[in-house]
């Protein structure tokens, strides 16, 4: 089947709930992808940060053989001989006591809300069925009722009610004085992503991430990191909240944690805090199974061993600051925070993305205007060069 084939099948039986480039992919290595006309094209998405490691690492993909030949799921009915792996070296690299393992973003978000409000009533004494948890103007948590319920984009919430908004005020993302408006004392928890990645990489005004700790601190509130995107090295940092030396009471984490091969998540804290989800209360029948188990311990040796961080960090700064060389007045702002770079245009983005698509180089759009670059962060300063290149004259030409 040719591509033209492929995308009608889809468009006929499938629900059409994202709004794809026409490029049909059939398999990947590494920073490239191919399509099924054989074309090849530089990844410049990366699965929206989750293969960071790059496509079909072969270290991820010998421990998921290896691993799917013994034992895939166990449910958590019984204990398995990887997930204490996990805990582990979650625990050895983010220095968090505990952690509480999902399969998808969202529900690693669900569970960060769960518990932040089973401490509320459990030890900060908030009456039943009133904790708040404050959310940020801008946000992308996921697509579950509870998380759209709280967004601000009618693209997520419109049509899906009724919500719960009482539950998560909103403050202005950045506005530390917003925030401090929006306290009551039923406030348990304050949810941000450090930088808002599907908003189109919005970094926070200094201080921001600070001062929100303090105020946490002060107040007996819970601080939440979404670290779902940011994280683990997209951000030039392991955590994109390293770059204000916060410690955040709670850290949600997905995507990269299994390099594209199979949905793991995870929220992080301490024994204070996670220490209040008893048995019974939350779960999932695939979270925590071996195989995902296996492959995240994996994927995050990857990114100690080929020091994918440093990676990120420099090759994101030479990165960005081409970008801002580009001589062209269609180029409004390139905000840049490790290896993720949102190019801001004064127009509309899809059709440079299309046209980038042409020239071998794959990117998404965010809003209207933004064309977001997140290549793996195995990508070469070469490759960069290259797709350099490409953005440049697309840029000025189209
Ligand atoms: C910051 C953030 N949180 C949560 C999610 C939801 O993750 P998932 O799509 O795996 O449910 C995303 C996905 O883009 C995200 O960027």
């Amino acid at each position: 089947m040719n591509t033209q084939e492929y995308i009608a099948l889809e468009e006929q039986y499938g629900a059409h709930n994202y709004h794809p480039l026409d490029v049909v992919v059939h398999e990947a290595k590494g920073a490239w992808v191919t399509d099924v006309e054989g074309k090849k094209y530089l990844d410049c998405l990366a699965a929206y940060s989750a293969v960071n490691q790059g496509h079909c690492h072969p270290g991820i993909y010998e421990v998921f053989t290896e691993q799917a030949k013994k034992v895939t799921l166990t449910s958590r009915a019984f204990r398995n001989d990887q997930l204490p792996l996990l805990y582990k070296k979650l625990n050895e690299m983010t220095g968090y006591d505990m952690s509480l393992p999902m399969n998808s973003g969202a529900e690693a978000v669900e569970t960060a809300v769960k518990t932040a409000r089973r401490w509320a009533y459990d030890v900060k004494g908030i009456e039943e069925d009133k904790a708040e948890i404050i959310v940020a103007s801008g946000n992308f948590h996921g697509r579950t009722t509870t998380i759209v319920g709280f967004s601000d984009d009618p693209a997520s919430y419109k049509g899906f009610g009724p919500y719960c908004k009482d539950a998560f005020p909103m403050h202005e993302y950045g506005n530390i004085e917003d925030l401090k408006s929006k306290l009551t004392e039923n406030t348990c928890a304050v949810m941000i992503e450090p930088i808002q990645g599907e908003g189109g990489i919005v970094i926070p005004p200094e201080g921001y991430l600070k001062a929100i700790e303090n105020l946490c601190k002060e107040r007996d509130i819970l601080f939440i990191c979404d670290e779902i995107q940011a994280g683990l090295g997209r951000s030039g940092k392991l955590f994109a909240h390293y770059y204000e030396e916060v410690r955040p009471d709670i850290v949600i984490i997905g995507k990269a944690l299994s390099g594209g091969f199979y949905p793991v998540s995870a929220i992080l804290a301490d024994k204070e805090v996670l220490g209040v989800i008893h048995p019974g209360e939350h779960g999932s029948t695939f979270g925590g199974n071996p195989l995902g188990a296996a492959v995240a311990v994996r994927a995050l040796e990857i990114i100690e061993n080929e020091k994918l961080i440093e990676r990120s960090a420099e090759l994101g700064e030479y990165f960005a600051e081409q970008l801002r060389a580009i001589d062209s007045d269609r180029v409004v702002n390139v905000r840049a925070r490790g290896l993720w770079i949102g190019l801001v245009l004064d127009r509309k983005a899809r059709p440079y993305c299309e046209a980038l698509m042409d020239r071998g180089i794959l990117c998404k759009e965010t809003h209207e205007n933004i064309i977001r670059f997140a290549p793996p962060l195995v990508i070469t300063k070469d490759e960069i060069d290259w797709a350099l290149e490409r953005i440049s004259d697309v840029i000025k030409t189209v």
